[in-house]
């Protein structure tokens, strides 16, 4: 258990983190922070009144400053619009830029020691922004996707296959948009290649409805995005960290030469433990795969080049 940790958004992310976070006890403190008055302080005060029943005694407490988030080991980020039907990751980005360029501020100067995990959307172009706007080093800057992605992939092959989603390993690379990588290669089911259990046809339209996981959901709440299975995602992040697990999984990292890229966030493989990414691991990729990385690379390059300054 650490001491503290921040979630900045206390809408359905993030205060769906926040619960999960408490629940796992994974610390002593968490702290939900909100622009929207009341709305923090209530769910917080909500949240922590389940704690004798769940069991659990991380005190919650939510605010609209960030005094009391102050020294936080780790801050996770959800704060932001999301995505209604019909729109990309991609339409959130002037707005979202301003709302986490103003949370990174201060961020950086009350918990300056902190781990940030961005969930925000366009999200590999919001974690460059959180690493901008706080100087922090790229171990300490890490983007929430490509758990997310890879579950909904698991997920989908093990209602196909009719067995357990705990024995199907498998990796989703790259942006977190229509690009990503979900890397066939290296999906087994408890070491069996996956391709030895189904067709061709058939893992090519989970790979489909993978890449369109997001827009899926969105389309059947159609006033907000999905938010159970991406507290999930972060709050393994934040799990591996707490408790240095050395946990290998897909997130984004900031790139600097690792499969022949640099200077943009790109879900990768990464060992997560108490220092954050302890190590990008640069595995072996199929020349269909290679091309489909650099793709999704100039996806993210792209709103990256037209955000307003
Ligand atoms: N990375 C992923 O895989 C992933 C998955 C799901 C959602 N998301 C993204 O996470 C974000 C949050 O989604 P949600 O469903 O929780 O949205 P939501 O609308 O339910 O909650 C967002 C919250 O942010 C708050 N907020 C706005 N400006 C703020 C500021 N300056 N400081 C603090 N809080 C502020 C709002 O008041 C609101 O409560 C969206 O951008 C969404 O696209 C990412």
């Amino acid at each position: 258990m650490v001491n503290k940790i921040t979630v900045v958004g206390a809408g359905n992310v993030g205060a769906t983190t926040a619960q999960r976070i408490a629940e796992k006890e994974l610390a002593r403190r968490v702290v939900m922070v909100d622009v929207a008055e009341g709305v923090p302080q209530g769910k917080g005060l909500d949240q922590w009144q389940s704690a004798p029943i769940e069991g659990f005694d991380s005190r919650v407490i939510g605010t609209n400053g960030y005094e009391e988030s102050r020294d936080s080991d780790i801050v996770v980020i959800t704060a932001g619009i999301a995505r209604k039907p019909g729109m990309s990751r991609d339409d959130l980005l002037n707005t979202n830029a301003g709302i986490v360029r103003q949370v990174c501020e201060q961020i950086k100067t009350t918990s300056p020691k902190s781990i940030i995990i961005m969930v925000s959307n366009p999200l590999d172009v919001m974690a460059y922004v959180a690493k901008e706007v706080t100087g922090f080093p790229r171990e300490r800057v890490i983007g929430m996707a490509g758990i997310l992605d890879t579950a909904r992939y698991r997920a989908f092959l093990a209602e196909a296959l009719d067995i357990s989603v705990r024995d199907i390993q498998a990796m989703v690379l790259g942006g977190h948009g229509d690009t990503m990588v979900p890397l066939i290669s290296y999906t087994t089911v408890s070491g069996i290649p996956i391709t030895q259990l189904m067709e061709r046809s058939a893992l090519d339209a989970i790979v489909t409805r993978t890449r369109n996981g997001g827009a899926e959901i969105v389309k059947y709440l159609k006033t907000g995005s999905a938010y159970y299975a991406p507290s999930s995602g972060a709050v393994q992040m934040v799990e591996a960290i707490v408790n240095d697990q050395k946990r290998i999984l897909p997130c984004a990292a900031y790139l600097e030469g690792e499969y022949g890229l640099k200077g943009l966030f790109l879900g990768v493989p990464c060992k997560l433990g108490a220092k954050g990414i302890e190590k990008i691991l640069e595995v072996e990729l199929t020349d269909e795969e290679r091309t489909a990385l650099r793709k999704s690379a100039d996806a993210v390059l792209e709103p990256m080049a037209a955000m307003k300054k």
